[in-house]
């Protein structure tokens, strides 16, 4: 009865356990992959809104895509080169976010992700910059439901995470 209430509030057992490895804990990645599944719903749309924002405040980083380099920004919603590429940013943040409960996992999948975007000369600062985008594009998306709580678990998660890949840039 008092378990069920309990799991209900959702403040199941070890729900306060901290991984050492993420220094996340199990309340905070289950907020991190509940929010992401209502983002990853609309995976073009969310992706899209991502690039967009992201090409927005940083018109020189285009330059890197030569799919979609010269196309003005308001076509690139409807440019399938570009809604392609917005795809796989999102699967691969699927990758990361669905190995939260596995750190070993999460930590190949970042070091895969960096290593690709090394060799083209990929930089920590156009990552910073694109964390940021990610935890705006969060916040509208999620609206209401990116609660004190949430933004605290996204935060510490996309910490820990980008945290790994400068890691392998720099190195
Ligand atoms: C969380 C961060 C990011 C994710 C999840 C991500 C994901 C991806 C994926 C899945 C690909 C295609 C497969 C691959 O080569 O790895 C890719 C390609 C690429 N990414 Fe990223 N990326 C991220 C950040 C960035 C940043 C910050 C830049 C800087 C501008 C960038 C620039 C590129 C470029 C230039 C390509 C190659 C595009 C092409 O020629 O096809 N990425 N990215």
């Amino acid at each position: 009865m008092m378990g069920t209430f309990m799991r209900l509030l959702g403040l199941g057992p070890g729900e306060d356990r901290v991984d050492p490895a993420t220094g996340l804990t199990e309340r905070q990645k289950k907020l991190v992959q509940n929010t992401w599944a209502v983002i990853r719903k609309d995976e073009a749309r969310s992706g899209v809104a991502v690039m967009t924002a992201f090409f927005g405040k940083y018109p020189d980083y285009q330059k890197n895509f030569p799919a979609f380099a010269d196309t003005p920004l308001d076509e690139l919603a409807g440019n399938k080169r570009f809604q392609a590429h917005c795809m796989s940013i999102v699967a691969a943040l699927n990758d990361v976010i669905d190995s939260l409960h596995d750190p070993g996992l999460m930590e190949a999948t970042l070091i895969g992700l960096a290593e690709r975007h090394k060799k083209r000369g990929q930089t920590t600062e156009q990552f910073q910059n694109l964390k940021e985008i990610l935890l705006n594009v969060l916040s509208q998306g999620l609206g209401r439901q990116y609660t004190q709580e949430v933004a605290e678990a996204w935060d510490k998660t996309l910490e820990a995470a980008f945290t790994k890949i400068y890691e392998i840039l720099e190195h």
